[in-house]
């Protein structure tokens, strides 16, 4: 599924990116950073944290693979980002049982909105790549200091939904009794990333899946809170970190192969009344939602374009019907805070 990361060592060709990661010593941060590491099509790695990121760096020195990687505290943060073309950020807390992601809001809001302004500040091109939730209202939050600094482009700007993506295709895999052919199957998710907000099209799998509806409803359930399912099973200790820390490595490299002028399309949570394609979403939706993740393809400058829905289940025009309340006031509540702070 990654495929540059799992030919880590093998001689494929090179492209010179430069990729920094902020909260490179957390839970989803170190095995990033690693697998950036083995990203050949990396060739820079810059490592921030409010400390022990020069510890990674130094440990993941070691690897012999392309990029080279320096860790930073937060005073040389210019320096960090200096020249990145693609900055992830995994930096917040993350959620203990019984929270709701818009519980992290008050704490991971200011976090985002601080490091964002430091990359309009020292790498203004650069694709920014939001992990830190909620991520329905940490991407707004971001795009408003964008703004703010004269910088914001939204086919840069992303918040990573690939996880919900990536756990559609294990749980479908499973659901139909194929547990091993997971990576074989494909299933756009809609939305937002949170609950009810998260939208997987069934209806929409590759390979055709065909579900008893009481299976269907079940897996939806699942992918809609898979990130409960994880919070819970870590009992205090925090939330995914290892298959987040794939899903952010896989949605990188698909950036970068796009940059590479390899045209990828994978969901997303991008700004659709700034992107090609985005007001018919709108339209198909039948509302005018700012942010929804939608399948993007991406290319040399960014986003190039994002997909019609097309056809849905009565079904799923329902689930959809569910989402839009809840996600509008999530994007309204990042707006705001943004603009009043
Ligand atoms: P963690 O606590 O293990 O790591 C977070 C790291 O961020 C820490 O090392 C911390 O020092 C660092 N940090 C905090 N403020 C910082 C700042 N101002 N500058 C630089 N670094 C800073 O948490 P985690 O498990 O890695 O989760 C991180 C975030 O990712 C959480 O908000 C979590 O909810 C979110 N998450 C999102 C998804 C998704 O699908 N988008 C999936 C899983 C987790
Ligand atoms: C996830 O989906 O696993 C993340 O958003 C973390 C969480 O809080 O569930």
């Amino acid at each position: 599924m990654i495929p540059t990361v799992a030919r880590a060592f093998s001689n494929t060709a090179r492209s010179n990116r430069h990729v920094a990661v902020l909260g490179a010593n957390g839970g989803i941060g170190q095995p990033l950073s690693l697998l950036c590491k083995l990203n050949n099509n990396v060739t820079k790695l810059s490592l921030l944290d409010l400390k022990g990121a020069p510890g990674v760096a130094a440990d993941l020195s070691h690897i012999p693979t392309s990029a080279q990687v320096k860790g930073y505290n937060p005073e040389n943060i210019g320096e960090c980002l200096k020249g990145a073309e693609v900055v992830i950020i995994p930096a917040g807390v993350p959620r203990k049982p019984g929270m709701t992601r818009d519980d992290l809001f008050n704490t991971n809001a200011s976090i985002v909105r601080d490091l964002v302004k430091a990359v309009a500040e020292h790498a203004p091109k650069a694709s920014i790549q939001v992990v830190s939730n909620p991520v329905n209202s940490t991407v707004p939050i971001a795009a408003e200091v964008l703004k703010k600094a004269g910088v914001f482009d939204a086919n840069k700007l992303f918040g990573v939904t690939t996880l919900d993506v990536t756990r559609a295709s294990t749980f479908i895999a499973e659901s139909s009794g194929k547990p091993t052919e997971g990576p074989n199957y494909t299933v756009p998710v809609y939305g937002g990333h949170s609950g009810k907000t998260i939208l997987p099209l069934i209806s929409q799998a590759q390979p055709k899946t065909e579900l008893q509806k009481e299976v269907h409803e079940a897996l939806v359930n699942r992918i809609q809170f898979g990130g409960d399912e994880v919070v819970k099973a870590k009992d205090g200790a925090g939330s995914a970190t290892l298959s987040m820390a794939f899903a952010a490595a896989k949605f990188a490299d698909e950036f970068i192969q796009g940059l590479n002028g390899k045209s990828v399309t994978v969901p997303s949570f991008v700004n659709l009344n700034h992107v090609a394609g985005g007001k018919e979403i709108q339209k198909e939706i039948g509302a005018e939602l700012e942010y929804f993740s939608v399948p993007v393809t991406l290319g040399p400058n960014g986003v190039e374009k994002v997909s019609s829905i097309g056809q849905i289940s009565d079904y799923e025009k329902q689930l959809f019907a569910e989402a839009l309340g809840e996600l509008q006031k999530n994007i309204e509540k990042g707006v705001a805070f943004a603009n009043a702070n």
